[in-house]
């Protein structure tokens, strides 16, 4: 009887469970789970597209003992050599070791020893009351964490080096459950090469094998998206024209590459350089004052949440995020993101109130200002599936059949070389590209006690409220490194 009940539950699982293996509560970006070690221990590691290394908690945190117990281990080898890893608002210290790593939701894979960084102390790494143990690092080597002479190979890597073939991966995000809950959901796998391409696929090229760094061209707002006609405010010229051919926005073109752009899965929000930020965030706040609805500066340019007692339908502008095509340097096609996007749920949740509980959904922007950076943080990826060619070097983009409808549209010509109008860096051999990381350090986790603002003009109903939300909701895990460039 308890032989058939477990086989029962298992085929539930096999036919239930296999298609999102990706989880996450809001804001902290997406976790699958790993078995380690032998016998193998069951821990959640984050999907980082903007680090390479898997590393590992091996120490009970606050709110959170589950971790790694490497002594337990059989097949664990410990070289206790130090790595260390200052980050910009924490760091990590550990040691380099490798173990056996297989995931139960991809059965094709084999199990693969891999290198790990084995966390033995961290400051404002791990978040409070995350469900997560540790960081599945799936970016290329030079990001890889360093330490003094050690190379710290990738799990990808690992995987590569052990089926003899190279790999690509798809990332599928599906943003939150419903909108009466916020947690989130999608899927990982492994794809192998011989696979065939969808033909609906939109290729950008990897500009560099660090990161993932692409050509970000321009990022626009669309009013009134209504199939193809659209007035367009993003300084595009040529918006009447049929959309084949739209001249680019030269110097936006520079200023979003002028440092690099980069897809990080690891990294919430879309980060654009300040002036950018301020000119795209003026335009939605715009938007959302002609329909009527107030809300404070504090949710456009202070990161705050804003909360109302029902989900919100919002009929506000789309985004859209041009891409550099692999095909031609004329050539580029559209990420169209609809609101769902970028207005975050954050929480969805019955609070208590001196009446009674009072049911209240949270947003937040899911954009921020990044100096002179341009991160493509999850918010661009969630309703797209996403194929990284890791060897080939290229991202693939198409639409999903989960989460918000974004859409991708083009491709579109221009009559210039995108690469050299927009300074775009040039492409480098595999070889060229140096691993003597020198130093790097990894932006992370900006831990936001947010404060609450509603705020809905009449005659709708006016309700204000006031308070900080329990954890916080936004990660950045992309190592924001400063790898040697590569001396070709
Ligand atoms: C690890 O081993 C110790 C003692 O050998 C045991 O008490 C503990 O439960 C084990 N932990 C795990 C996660 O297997
Ligand atoms: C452990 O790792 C070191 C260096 O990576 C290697 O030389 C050694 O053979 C490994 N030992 C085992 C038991 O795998
Ligand atoms: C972590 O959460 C606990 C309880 O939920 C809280 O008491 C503590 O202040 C939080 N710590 C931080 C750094 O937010
Ligand atoms: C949201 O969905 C998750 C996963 O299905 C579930 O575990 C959780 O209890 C749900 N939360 C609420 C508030 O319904
Ligand atoms: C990755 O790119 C290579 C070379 O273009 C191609 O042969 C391979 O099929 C691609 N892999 C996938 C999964 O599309
Ligand atoms: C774009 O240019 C290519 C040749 O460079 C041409 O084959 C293609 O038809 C053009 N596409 C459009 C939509 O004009
Ligand atoms: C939101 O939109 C959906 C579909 O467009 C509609 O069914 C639903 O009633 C709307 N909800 C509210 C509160 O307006
Ligand atoms: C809030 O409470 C109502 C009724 O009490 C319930 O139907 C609803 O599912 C709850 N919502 C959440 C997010 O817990
Ligand atoms: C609680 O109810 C009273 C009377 O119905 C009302 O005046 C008050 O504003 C309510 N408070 C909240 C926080 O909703």
């Amino acid at each position: 009887m308890l032989y058939i009940s477990i086989l029962f539950s298992f085929l539930l699982n096999a036919v239930c469970g296999e298609d999102y293996n990706l989880h996450g509560d809001a804001g902290q970006a997406y976790a699958i789970e790993v078995y380690l070690g032998h016998p193998s221990q069951k821990l959640n590691v984050l999907v980082d597209t903007g680090s390479t290394t898997l590393a590992i908690a091996t120490y009970p945190r606050q709110d959170n003992d589950e971790y790694f117990h490497f002594a337990n281990s059989t097949s664990i080898n410990d070289s206790g050599k130090e790595i260390q890893a200052k980050y910009s608002q924490g760091m990590w210290l550990g040691r380099l070791a490798s173990d056996f790593i297989r995931f139960p939701s991809l059965s094709n894979l084999p199990e693969v020893r891999t290198d790990m960084a084995l966390i033995t102390k961290s400051h404002k790494f791990f978040m409070n009351g995350s469900g997560w143990q540790g960081l599945l690092g799936l970016a290329y080597l030079p990001v890889g964490a360093w330490g003094d002479h050690l190379v710290v190979e990738s799990w990808l890597d690992s995987l590569d080096r052990t089926l003899k073939i190279p790999t690509s991966f798809e990332l599928k995000l599906c943003g939150a459950k419903s909108p009466t809950n916020a947690t989130h959901y999608g899927n990982f796998r492994v794809i192998d090469n011989a696979d065939e391409t969808h033909q609906s696929i939109f290729r950008t090229p990897i500009l560099r094998k660090r990161w993932y760094e692409v050509g970000v061209l321009s990022i626009r707002v669309l009013f009134q998206k209504q199939l193809n006609t659209v007035d367009e405010v993003g300084l595009t010229k040529n918006s009447q024209d049929n959309d084949a051919s739209r001249d680019l926005d030269i110097e936006m073109c520079q200023q979003l590459n002028e440092e690099k752009s980069i897809v990080d899965s690891g990294t919430t929000n879309i980060r654009l350089p300040d002036d950018l930020f301020r000119q795209v965030v003026d335009k939605l706040k715009n938007a959302v004052l002609a329909s009527n609805i107030l809300i404070l500066d504090e949710f456009w340019y202070h990161a705050e949440a804003a909360c109302w007692t029902e989900p919100q339908n919002w009929s506000l502008p789309w985004l859209a995020i041009d891409l550099l095509s692999e095909e031609s340097d004329h050539e580029y096609f559209t990420l169209e993101l609809p609101p769902q996007n970028y207005m975050r749920v954050v929480s969805a949740r019955n609070s208590s109130s001196e009446n009674g509980t009072v049911p209240e959904f949270c947003y937040k922007l899911g954009l921020e200002a990044g100096g002179k950076e341009t991160v493509l943080g999850y918010t661009a990826m969630e309703g797209l599936q996403v194929l990284f060619n890791r060897s080939a070097g290229w991202i693939g983009w198409e639409t999903s059949n989960c989460g918000p409808n974004a859409r991708i549209t083009g491709p579109y010509n221009v009559t210039a070389s995108i690469r050299s109008t927009c300074q775009l860096i040039k492409v480098v051999s595999d070889g060229a590209v140096s691993i003597k990381a020198a130093q790097w350090t990894l932006c992370v986790i900006s831990i936001i006690a947010a404060a609450v603002l509603i705020y809905l003009l009449a005659p709708c109903i006016k309700m204000m409220l006031m308070k900080p939300l329990p954890s916080s909701n936004q990660i950045s895990l992309s190592q924001a490194a400063l790898v040697e460039p590569a001396s070709a």
